[in-house]
């Protein structure tokens, strides 16, 4: 079965692609490239052992929409095109909501043309906003704080609106919480263009020797150790969640519309994966405390019951294994892709 996979050139969507592989799907890459590189793709190619059909794309582009759509008898369309610098997106609202929303939208009308009925779509726990209380479940209230949640939010509404006018669409929201870790062939991982914003490449970044010192945005939040406690998933484990969403369409006991979080129920400080990656890696990892970061909250992780029951999917792996991964990928490849 041909899976149409937009953005599937990065860090997700790379990852997506072998376990979408390994599972017996054919994954088709659509993607602009804007924030990847083919070599993702090679390398997945080298991992599997398949070859994966590759175009370049944007999903803005209707007529080339069109034409994959009619050329390839697609089964469901899984959409992880998209800008995610929270930061960029506040500086960037335009781009933001043009890249996201416009494109998410010319993504759906080209579905509903030509009659694709089935989308997984990558949402984020960015949109619990700054949740009254943890772990969060799905039916926590919503709110946004920056343009890149905003544009999660309202691509959510849209499809929850087609949904309301074509009940035979089958539509999964998946809130991903925080992903980190790579491929354990060391292969494929997460290859910021730029200084990184996340965490977790940041860490690695200092401990390879590009970086000089990680920052810490706060030691004064309302938490153990006083620093920002986020729920940290495994990509891999992430990767699966998505194969099993594709699969629970067929399953008549779940909604045609679904929403779900990915995350491991699990919430870590800041000195808690330094610490983690330290023993990893064998390297030391220099930081520096400074103020807090604005828009960051003290305290996020998933309820992840939700997905078990749902969709039988649950994340299998721990921050070690977060950790040596991260650590095998950037160790191999100081300069990522390039
Ligand atoms: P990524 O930047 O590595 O991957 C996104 C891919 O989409 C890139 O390959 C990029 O070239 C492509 N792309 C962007 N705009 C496009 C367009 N207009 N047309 C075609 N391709 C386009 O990011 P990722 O971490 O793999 O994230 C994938 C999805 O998951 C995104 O929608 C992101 O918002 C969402 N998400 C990510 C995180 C995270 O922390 N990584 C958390 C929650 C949700
Ligand atoms: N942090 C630092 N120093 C850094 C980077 C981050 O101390 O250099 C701290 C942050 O303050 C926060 C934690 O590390 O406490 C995690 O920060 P990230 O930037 O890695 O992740 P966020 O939780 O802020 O946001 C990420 C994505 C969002 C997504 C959200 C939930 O960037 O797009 O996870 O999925 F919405």
């Amino acid at each position: 079965m041909n899976i149409l996979v937009t953005g599937g050139a990065g860090y997700i969507g790379s990852h997506t692609c072998i376990e979408l592989l390994d599972a017996g799907f054919n994954p088709i890459v659509f993607d602009n490239l804007s924030n990847s590189s083919t070599i993702a793709l090679d390398r997945v190619e080298e991992i599997t052992g398949k070859k994966i059909t590759f175009i370049r794309g944007d999903v803005r582009d209707s007529e080339a929409l069109d034409q994959v759509f009619s050329q390839h008898d697609i089964y469901a369309v899984i959409h992880f095109a998209g800008l995610k610098a929270v930061g960029e997106s506040v500086e960037k609202p335009i781009m933001y909501y043009d890249n996201n929303v416009s494109g998410s939208i010319t993504l759906f009308a080209s579905m509903e043309r030509n009659n694709i009925t089935r989308i997984i779509f990558s949402s984020s726990a960015t949109v619990y906003g700054d949740p009254a209380s943890v772990p969060i479940t799905e039916n926590f209230p919503t709110s946004t704080t920056n343009p890149y949640g905003g544009s999660k939010l309202i691509i959510e509404d849209v499809l929850k609106n087609i949904y309301v006018a074509h009940q035979d669409w089958n539509i999964a929201l998946l809130r991903y919480f925080n992903p980190v870790g790579a491929h354990e062939s060391g292969l494929i991982g997460e290859d910021p263009s730029d200084i990184p914003n996340n965490l977790m490449p940041y860490i690695s970044g200092v401990a390879v020797g590009k970086l000089d010192k990680l920052s810490i945005f706060g030691d004064d939040y309302p938490t153990a150790d006083g620093t920002g406690v986020r729920d940290y998933i495994h990509v891999v484990d992430l990767a699966k969640g998505h194969v099993k969403a594709l699969q629970a369409f067929e399953n008549k006991a779940v909604d045609n519309l679904y929403t779900v979080n990915l995350g491991t129920g699990k919430g870590y400080s800041v000195l808690e994966m330094v610490e983690a990656f330290k023993k990893a890696s064998g390297k030391d990892i220099a930081y520096q405390i400074t103020s807090r970061r604005a828009g960051d909250i003290a305290c996020c992780y998933a309820d992840p019951s939700y997905a078990k029951e749902l969709i039988d999917w649950e994340a299998t792996k721990g921050i070690q294994a977060m950790c040596d991964d991260t650590w095998r990928w950037q160790s191999n490849n100081p300069l990522g892709y390039k």
